[in-house]
């Protein structure tokens, strides 16, 4: 045990830890996922279901699986072994995420590869107009183009393999110790433009007023997945996380620091986007093409347009770029501590692999746009599967894992750290939301959801 945590690379500092857990939370969830199924689902009513999964599942699963990755110290298929070897069968919820996060990340890195084009396409100039046809054409021209799909992945590719491959102290914390603070500035400066256009209340009054007719089960399992999504759960990633934070670190206020920072970057990415939207006479509701086609063309409108479009675009790779590490660190601990190999075998490993299953979403609209399974892309069953089944699953496993299986005591000596903390109340209820309300919830919500009844 001793011998492992001197080998293991760690996070340095709280600080550094903040900015990682925040980075990975805080992603294209935020800028294209929260705004477009927001705008699609019914506004404020849509939000006040998410609000409730973040606080009552989300939060205490995340702490969950944080304090899971910290009492083991190990990638998250070894974790469930460490801490129950005598139930087998449990690492096949961390089998589950490796392989999840892996699919997540499948398409994830093909939506960054469109914000990583759109960056540079907005300094050139290439994607600047008013017209929304001509914004819509600029984005079928590159999603239709195999070569420019699979390219501008690859670079997204080489991004973060070479931060992935720089370590967890050295790589992760390192660089979302940076960025973290950039993002915050271009948000700030992109709400404060769209909250002083002319017609921003209407946008505003979108976003913050209920629409309840909109409300269904699938509406529900769509804002719940999102929750899940946002404080990236159930696929290992905050398990593999955990296993970094330092003994000193409170979990719990850690993780609700996170929670409300990732809260507070939907909302601003709301507020920036769609006053601008309303203002313009665009739809809200425009789907998953709201961060592609209606932001270029609203954004150029406005003076030095092109400023704001690519400041928008480089948030939304800072974003993104936080979030995929984690994706990626999931896959790359698991082969390297349990295959025994070198953080830049099993990176570049990783990477190919991710080469092969990521160009079937990259492709989806171009050469593959004919292949369907189940009426799907492969880019949208990647999307829909992993959101909507292994997302929840893993949630209800990790719940019932942590509260019943890991155990009441052994939980509540990771929240207070050996009692050094005096949240022992907290503790408590996090417990209890884990043992009986998490669980129900999920499995209602997810099974209602698909339909099965
Ligand atoms: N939370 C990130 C976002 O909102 C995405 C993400 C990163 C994620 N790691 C994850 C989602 C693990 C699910 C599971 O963009």
């Amino acid at each position: 045990m001793q011998e492992k945590e001197n080998t293991r690379d760690k996070f340095t500092s709280g600080l550094g830890t903040l900015a990682a857990t925040l980075g990975s939370a805080v992603g294209l969830g935020n800028i294209w996922k929260f705004p477009y199924l927001t705008g699609a689902n019914g506004g404020a009513s849509f939000l006040l279901i998410y609000l409730i999964s973040t606080l009552i599942i989300g939060l205490p699963i995340m702490i969950a699986e944080i304090s899971l990755g910290r009492s083991a110290r190990a990638n998250a298929f070894h974790t469930f072994q460490e801490l129950k070897p005598e139930r087998k069968h449990w690492r096949l919820t961390g089998l589950a995420g490796v392989m999840g996060a892996f699919f997540i990340l499948a398409f994830y890195t093909e939506v960054a590869a469109w914000v990583f084009a759109y960056i540079f396409k907005a300094v050139t100039g290439g994607i600047l107009t008013t017209d929304p046809q001509a914004a819509s054409a600029n984005f079928k021209q590159l999603v239709s183009s195999p070569v420019q799909s699979l390219l501008w992945q690859w670079a997204v590719f080489v991004v973060i393999g070479i931060i992935i491959i720089a370590g967890v102290s050295k790589g992760i914390e390192a660089v979302t110790k940076r960025l973290m603070p950039v993002l915050f500035l271009i948000l700030t400066v992109l709400c404060v433009r769209g909250l002083l256009l002319e017609g921003a209340g209407e946008g505003l009054k979108f976003l913050f007023s209920p629409d309840f007719s909109k409300l269904n089960a699938g509406t529900i399992l769509t804002a719940m997945g999102l929750a899940f999504f946002k404080l990236s759960l159930g696929m290992g990633t905050m398990i593999t996380y955990g296993s970094y934070f330092d003994d000193s670190q409170n979990i719990p206020k850690t993780a609700f620091r996170v929670m409300i920072a990732d809260l507070g970057v939907s909302m601003l990415a709301g507020i920036a986007i769609f006053p601008a939207v309303f203002a313009f006479g665009f739809k809200p509701d425009a789907g998953a093409s709201l961060l592609f086609i209606t932001v270029p063309a609203v954004f150029t409108a406005l003076p030095f347009g092109q400023i704001f479009v690519v400041i928008f675009f480089l948030l939304a790779a800072i974003a993104a770029t936080g979030a995929m590490l984690s994706l990626l660190e999931v896959p790359v601990a698991f082969m390297s501590e349990q295959l025994k190999i070198t953080r830049i075998k099993s990176t570049i490993i990783t990477l190919l692999l991710l080469g092969l299953f990521g160009s079937l979403a990259a492709l989806s609209e171009s050469s593959l746009s004919g292949v369907r399974l189940f009426g799907k892309t492969f880019f949208d069953i990647y999307d829909y599967f992993t959101s909507n089944v292994l997302m929840p699953i893993g949630g209800i496993a990790v719940a019932i894992f942590s509260g019943w299986i890991f155990g009441h005591d052994k939980m509540i000596t990771a929240l207070t750290n050996r009692g050094d903390l005096k949240n022992s109340g907290i503790a408590r209820v996090t417990i209890y939301l884990l043992k009986y309300a998490a669980p129900v919830l999920i499995l209602i919500i997810m099974l209602k959801g698909l339909g099965v009844f």
